[in-house]
């Protein structure tokens, strides 16, 4: 697939089939990933790469306990965010087979912004073979807590920056259409 093609054709997958994603796929787009530019050479990011719909269903459940048990109304305009994730029905993993989260390591300063560089390429890599991924904003905060991360076997010095499900789209959703962005030549 051309790098153009990749570019405007992926999507936020939120659909996925019960085929799983073989390690060597996983290998292959987290090596994808680093390929991303970084501040000062860091390459300061590390993957946790979690399988399975059961497990993913019970870590959406977690998550979504955890995300209302600490939803603040003052400091979250998005009341509508409370009400999906009050959907018992409402997976935050959308039923996919596998979640990679990208951690950064601690005391590098664009390391947040490495590491969304790698996910975009994953994203990328990804949809160039045929996969689907979304990012999954909702369960960042859940999967940087102390006792996730210690389940996850994640050091408490990485930070969780962006969760990504990943899996075979059993629909691809159309595009959303790009707010005119504003651009500033300076004269
Ligand atoms: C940082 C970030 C967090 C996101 N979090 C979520 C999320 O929690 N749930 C979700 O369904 N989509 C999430 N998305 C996907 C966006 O909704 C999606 O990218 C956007 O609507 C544009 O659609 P497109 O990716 O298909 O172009 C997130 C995207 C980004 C970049």
């Amino acid at each position: 697939m051309e790098l153009i093609d990749a570019i405007y054709g992926r999507r936020a997958v939120r659909d996925y089939t019960d085929q799983a994603v073989d390690r060597s796929v996983i290998d292959a787009l987290i090596d994808a990933a680093v390929q991303a530019p970084t501040a000062l050479d860091e390459q300061p990011w590390v993957f946790a790469v979690i399988q399975g719909k059961g497990l993913l269903q019970d870590y959406s459940d977690r998550a979504k306990t955890h995300f209302l048990a600490t939803f603040n109304p003052g400091s979250d305009p998005h009341s509508m965010r409370r009400d999906l994730l009050m959907n018992p029905g409402f997976n935050l993993f959308y039923n996919a087979g596998t979640l990679l989260v990208v951690y950064a390591r601690p005391n590098r300063h664009f390391a947040p912004v490495d590491c969304c560089l790698a996910a975009q390429n994953l994203m990328l890599a990804a949809h160039a073979r045929g996969l689907g991924t979304c990012p999954v904003g909702f369960a960042q905060s859940w999967l940087d807590l102390p006792e996730i991360k210690t389940e996850l076997r994640v050091s408490q010095d990485y930070s969780a920056v962006i969760p990504l499900i990943l899996g075979y789209p059993a629909r691809m959703p159309g595009a959303v259409p790009r707010k005119m962005p504003e651009v500033i030549f300076s004269a």
